[in-house]
């Protein structure tokens, strides 16, 4: 279905930003007009006490000076709930109560085939939900009870009971006047080879029913009560309405809940999956009895951008894993990857959820492993590299991997990985070698890294900064300027620092005592005095800056308008992240001489100077670009997008002054 621009514009103007982000927010009225349609409040989108987050109802947008999330109504409830583009529309012209456009008549003829076979669904599972209540469900009931199964959960599961008839559900349907060729071809009954009339393809099993993303009823798994049954579970099988392959069990509450910012975990089964969420993991999904397809690793990354996936540790599981990653390798872009938790002892999330509890499971999710852990666990466990040609080897299997991912960059950071691993198997100690870290510890911990806090560490700056300087080159002073402007705007104006709190923890600040007074705002920002406590715990750095002409008469620093000291402290940060990683990038270059390693380089310098000269360009609507990062640290799309609006504002407000 294709939606024309008009009937877009006509839903924006027709809904009112502030009234749909007002049910996810409460506003800061002492901060807000809204005689002019200007509303504050604190950030649905990160954790804040403070009111960063900003709408604006007469152009239709909002932005966050914290967290630089930003756009129109669309984006704002595609974010807030976690939807797709068109559900998204759909959500909005129902409010709106604007009809969706027609679709084309094949596709509306298919669609209403669907509708039909989904309201089977939904009849049979109501049948079965009934039958969990009768005399013959009792052993049921105490399966349920002795898997743990609350009365509770089994509601919010739809948990039903299919008794062992061979036409129970069969005759149910056709009661209520559906037509046998409806119920056989939403899959829950099928029909015999020798033409006789339609059998329960469920008999004598627990009823799970499968959910599509939007919550519509598209097929059941059974699980058998009986040990001995010939299959342990048995899903639907393939219809119009149900694709496994495309399909995940409990596939809308966690995209939901992932949206929240809880962990998108993928587990083998449907009982993992109810444990998971039962124990609070409520971004929980599963396939359908097959192995992960490529298009389920698309859909879980519409979720998230790093799916754990959730294995037994037996060799089974390890397997899995290793199939996974096969199959992850070329879809890899950048910002999207994987995790692999490895559950103890054979145990599956169910198992360990019940043996140990929710605790033990958050134990395992936080020693997930990168998917380059495991890569290189394949290769080299229980293997002894004591030849030139074992390691010869190895080395050749190794770049076949590596030569499956299609991304440069990210192919290009795998190599880093694999080689510091690599040098440090073979032991060649007299060589240096980057460990395995993190490429962005701030953003993958969430936490800041600990920090230099005066009342704690009593330590005097330190010159080494300062010498280092020497080896700068003009652009790299240029950046300490700007360092300087953004550190002595915040001492000015320390009511800014909580929303750059994320922005400042993560640039790297290398003029005189910067880095530490960086610390110093971030550790006490609500000192009463902190240009005292600067003064006092780290003498003349804060001097310094303020005896540059420039720093004095920065925007942000003579401006009384918070707004636009905003924008400029948002403006130099950037721009400083923009500068830094493109000469990050080049130094890099000069030092990667290795085969694997440099393969995505000339890729790498050009879009960290793309970086550069867009920001330095100014705004251009090229929304839906792809992402741009220096170096993998210093900018994602988000904050580019933030920055674009940044200079927009600064250009039209003041009359192209920064354009
Ligand atoms: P498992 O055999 O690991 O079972 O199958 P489980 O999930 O731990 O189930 P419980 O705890 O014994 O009830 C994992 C998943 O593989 C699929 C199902 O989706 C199941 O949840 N499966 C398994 C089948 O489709 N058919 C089978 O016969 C077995
Ligand atoms: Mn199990």
């Amino acid at each position: 279905m294709s939606l024309s621009p008009g009937f877009l514009d006509e839903l924006r103007t027709r809904v009112t930003l502030s009234q749909i982000v007002g049910r996810k927010v409460t506003w800061d009225m002492r901060k807000s007009n809204m005689a002019k349609g200007d509303w504050w409040a604190p950030c649905p989108f990160h954790q804040e006490k403070s009111a960063s987050f900003h709408v604006d109802d007469r152009k239709g947008f909002y932005y966050c000076f914290g967290c630089h999330a930003k756009g129109d109504v669309l984006t704002f409830v595609k974010e807030s709930d976690n939807l797709g583009f068109m559900e998204a529309v759909e959500v909005l012209a129902r409010e709106a109560g604007m009809q969706m456009p027609a679709r084309d008549p094949q596709a509306a003829v298919k669609a209403d085939r669907r509708t039909q076979l989904a309201e089977v669904m939904e009849e049979a599972v109501k049948w079965f939900r009934l039958q969990l209540k009768t005399s013959a469900a009792a052993d049921a009931r105490a399966y349920l009870e002795k898997r743990r199964l609350s009365p509770a959960a089994q509601e919010r599961w739809e948990i039903g009971f299919a008794p062992d008839q061979r036409q129970g559900l069969f005759h149910a349907l056709t009661q209520k006047g559906i037509a046998a060729n409806l119920i056989v071809d939403a899959g829950v009954c099928a029909k015999p080879d020798d033409g006789g009339p339609p059998y329960d393809r469920f008999r004598g099993r627990i009823i799970f029913p499968i959910r599509d993303g939007r919550g519509k009823a598209i097929s059941l798994g059974g699980r058998s009560m009986d040990p001995n049954a010939r299959a342990k579970y048995l899903n639907g099988p393939e219809t119009d309405l149900f694709d496994k392959g495309r399909s995940l069990f409990n596939q809308a509450p966690a995209r939901e809940a992932a949206g929240k910012g809880l962990p998108l975990i993928v587990a083998e089964g449907y009982m993992d999956v109810i444990a998971l969420s039962e124990a609070g993991f409520r971004a929980a999904v599963a396939p359908l009895g097959t192995a992960v397809t490529e298009d389920q690793l698309r859909l879980l990354w519409k979720i998230a951008d790093e799916p754990i996936i959730a294995l037994d540790g037996d060799t089974a599981g390890i397997r899995a894993a290793l199939r996974v990653i096969d199959l992850a390798l070329p879809l890899l872009e950048a910002g999207k990857a994987l995790r692999f938790a490895i559950l103890p002892g054979g145990m599956d999330p169910d198992d360990l959820i019940k043996a140990q509890g929710a605790a033990a499971m958050q134990r395992v999710l936080d020693e997930a492993q990168p998917m380059v852990s495991l890569l290189w666990r394949r290769e080299t466990e229980g293997k002894v590299f004591d030849s030139p040609e074992r390691k010869a080897a190895l080395d050749k299997k190794l770049r076949a991997t590596l030569s499956k991912i299609a991304d440069p960059s990210i192919r290009s950071h795998y190599g880093e990985d694999i080689k510091a691993l690599r040098l440090k198997l073979f032991g060649r100690e007299a060589q240096p070698f980057k460990e395995w870290k993190p490429r962005n510890p701030s953003r993958t911990q969430g936490r800041f890294a600990p920090r230099f806090d005066p009342l704690r560490d009593n330590l005097p700056p330190t010159a080494s900064t300062k010498a280092s300087l020497l080896g700068l080159g003009e652009d790299a002073l240029s950046e300490v300027l700007r360092e300087k402007v953004i550190l002595a705007t915040l001492v000015n104006r320390p009511e800014m620092i909580a929303q750059f709190e994320s922005q400042l923890d993560r640039t790297d600040f290398v003029g005189p005592g910067h880095a530490r007074l960086r610390d110093l705002l971030l550790t006490h920002p609500d000192a009463p005095d902190l240009r005292a406590l600067a003064a006092e715990h780290l003498p003349g750095v804060v001097d310094a800056l303020m005896a540059e002409p420039h720093v004095r008469n920065a925007p942000g620093m003579t401006d009384p308008d918070r707004e636009k000291a905003e924008f400029a402290v948002a403006q130099d940060l950037f721009l400083l992240q923009a500068e830094r990683g493109r000469r990050r990038e080049i130094e890099e270059a000069a030092q990667d001489i290795e085969g694997v390693v440099d393969e995505g380089l000339t890729w790498r310098l050009r879009k960290a100077n793309e970086a550069r000269a867009e920001a330095q360009r100014g705004p251009q609507d090229k929304s839906g670009e792809s992402v741009i990062a220096p170096n993998g640290v210093a900018l994602d799309k988000d904050e580019i997008a933030a920055a674009r609006r940044v200079f927009d504002s600064i250009r039209f407000e003041k009359g192209g002054k920064n354009g």
